[in-house]
């Protein structure tokens, strides 16, 4: 029998993970919202999710505010802000694996204190206005793995393409201020809440699916090299040494063609304060040759 829930004090961010999205955990663990079906698949990741979960159940949320890289803007950092969303997400990649029926409710007054403080400290800021917009399916894939209650609202920060269009210096820059204003707007609100950077690390992938995808006899890392990436960067967020990591950033994501290059990671550290206690590992593993971490930090609550 677990222990009744212990709530935080409000105005702070109780828990960040870091929660990849690949499409083939949601569609290895059959839930009814996905139509394709599968025998199996990528459990060591699915084992991590749920022990993140089993940590998770007894902390009081608010919202999960999730940044994620296949929202892709480039006017600035978009937020979604109706209250509701419904519809089909289909990846375009894998539309044989994910094809999620989603339903969801916005934060929107958490979503327009995030505008608002973003423009505050000078970032470009839009707000998604657009009642039929289609909800980006690495949003809706860490939420629904990190909570597939989806008894929550949400809210949904883009991806702007500053890295690719101006440099990872620049594009580090601009999300470290980004996640400043993330955690500013959560502390005005007096929101408690769960925030999700939905990225991958090394991301070097196959180009080949096996006849079977939930194949496991196929799934390794992609080569040695981006394997080493991934173990150093785990080991900086174990170690606590999460500014060394943001500095070791830019080449970590040329030399392992990281997903963190949207960065959803860095706009996490930032908003978390650049965490000197450990991150815990709940997993790692490879999805289609792409290495994945599950890592979760818990700040301490300071005595008043
Ligand atoms: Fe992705």
């Amino acid at each position: 029998m677990s222990a009744p829930p212990t709530a935080a004090p409000p105005g702070r961010i109780v828990a960040g993970v870091l929660a990849p999205h690949p499409p083939h955990l949601v569609y290895a663990e059959n839930p009814p919202q996905n139509e394709p079906r599968a025998e199996c698949g990528w459990e060591v990741l699915r084992w991590g999710y749920e022990r993140l979960r089993r940590d998770y159940e007894n902390k009081v949320f608010d919202v999960i505010v999730v940044h994620s890289p296949h929202w892709k803007t480039t006017q600035g950092t978009h937020v979604l802000a109706v209250p509701e969303f419904k519809g089909l997400s289909v990846d375009p990649i894998f539309p044989h694996l994910f094809r999620y029926t989603y339903d969801l409710r916005v934060d929107v007054a958490l979503a327009e204190a995030i505008l608002e403080e973003g423009r505050a400290a000078g970032l470009e800021m839009q707000a998604m206005r657009n009642p039929d917009f289609r909800v980006d399916y690495g949003a809706i894939i860490s939420c629904h793995l990190s909570r597939p209650a989806w008894d929550l609202p949400i809210v949904v920060l883009s991806s702007n393409r500053a890295h690719f269009d101006f440099g990872n210096e620049v594009g580090e820059q601009l999300q470290v201020r980004l996640g400043e204003a993330t955690r500013r707007a959560i502390e005005k609100t007096g929101r408690r809440a769960l925030v999700l950077a939905s990225n991958s690390l090394s991301h070097r992938h196959f180009t080949e699916e096996p006849a079977i995808p939930e194949d496991m006899s196929h799934e390794h890392i992609y080569h040695h090299g981006q394997y080493l990436w991934d173990m150093r960067v785990i080991g900086l967020m174990r170690a606590g040494k999460t500014r060394q990591l943001i500095a070791e950033m830019p080449d970590f994501i040329d030399g392992a063609i990281s997903e963190c290059k949207d960065g959803s990671l860095t706009w996490l550290l930032s908003a978390l304060g650049f965490p000197e206690y450990p991150g815990e590992l709940y997993g790692y593993g490879t999805v289609i040759g792409t290495g994945n971490a599950i890592v979760g930090w818990v700040p301490p609550v300071e005595a008043k």
